[in-house]
C-alpha cells in the first residue's frame, strides 16, 4: 500500500478521480481516498498545506493504513537557474529550512538531537521516478537533488538567495521535509516528486498562479506512472 499525499486540491483530485475507490475515510479533518490506482494499491490525500499538515497526515497513513511507502506530489519554487518552470525535481534528501536553533550551535535546518541533517529518499524509489519521469514527460528535463521546505510560500530574491546559499536544494516548498522526517521515523521509504510552478523570487508572485495547472499536470503524470511502474 502506497501512501500518496498532495498538499492542495488541485494536486490530488484528479488521481482521486481516477483511482478504483474502495472507501473513504475521514480523519483529523482530511479525507483519506482507499483503493486501487494503475494497479497499484494506494491512499491519496490532500494533507493541506504546511509541515504540521503533512506530518500529521503522513502518520495517519502509517498508523491507520499501514502504507509501505510516501510519496510527496506537488509544484514548488525553483532554487536553481537550471530547473525551469514546469521542470520536475525528485529528492535525494530533505531539510526543514526554517528550524533554527543555532543558538545551540546547530546548523540552520539541524531539528535539535536528530541522528541526521538530511532526511533521505528512498533510493530505489527515486531512480525509479527519474526514470518514469523520462519517460511520460519527456519535454521537460528532470533533475534529482534537495528538496528544502518550510512553512512559509519563497517569493523575494533575499530569501531565496539566503536558501540557495546555505542549503544547495534544487527547490524549495512547504510540505515535504515534514513528511520525509516521519517516513525517516517510521522506517518507510519515501520519495518527493515535484514540478516547478515559479522561481521562488519576485517574479513568484506572477508566475505561481500562471504556471501551477501546468506543473501540477507533470506531477499527476510522474505519478500514475510511477504507481504503474511499481506494480
Ligand atoms: N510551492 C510552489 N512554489 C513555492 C514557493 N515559491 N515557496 C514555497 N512553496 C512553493
Amino acid at each position: 500500500m502506497i501512501g500518496i499525499i498532495g498538499a492542495m486540491e488541485d494536486e490530488v483530485e484528479l488521481l482521486q478521480q481516477e483511482m478504483d475507490l474502495e472507501e473513504i475515510v475521514q480523519k483529523a479533518g482530511m479525507s483519506f481516498y482507499k483503493g486501487t490506482l494503475c494497479g497499484q494499491k494506494c491512499v491519496i490525500v490532500q494533507s493541506g498545506i504546511g509541515k504540521v499538515n503533512a506530518a500529521l497526515c503522513s502518520q495517519i497513513l502509517v498508523d491507520v493504513f499501514q502504507v509501505d511507502a510516501l510519496v510527496n506530489t506537488g509544484i514548488a519554487g525553483s532554487l536553481d537557474a537550471q530547473i525551469d518552470i514546469g521542470d520536475m525535481v525528485i529528492s535525494t534528501d530533505a531539510v526543514q529550512h526554517d528550524v533554527d536553533a543555532t543558538i545551540f550551535g546547530d546548523p540552520l535546518g539541524q531539528v535539535p538531537n536528530m541522528d541526521i541533517f538530511a532526511f533521505p529518499a528512498d533510493e530505489k524509489l527515486a531512480g525509479l521516478a527519474k526514470k518514469v519521469n523520462e519517460e511520460v514527460n519527456p519535454e521537460i528535463h528532470t533533475f534529482m537533488g534537495r528538496v528544502v521546505s518550510g512553512d512559509q510560500f519563497v517569493s523575494s530574491k533575499e530569501v531565496k538567495d539566503h536558501l540557495v546559499a546555505t542549503f544547495h536544494a534544487k527547490c524549495t516548498e512547504m510540505e515535504g521535509a515534514a513528511i520525509a522526517h516521519a517516513a525517516y521515523l517510521n522506517k518507510i521509504p519515501c520519495v518527493i516528486i515535484r514540478a516547478i510552478s515559479d522561481k521562488a523570487d519576485n517574479s513568484a508572485e506572477m508566475d505561481y498562479p500562471a504556471f501551477e495547472k501546468l506543473a501540477i499536470a507533470h506531477s499527476v503524470k510522474l505519478v500514475r506512472g510511477l504507481l504503474e511502474a511499481l506494480k
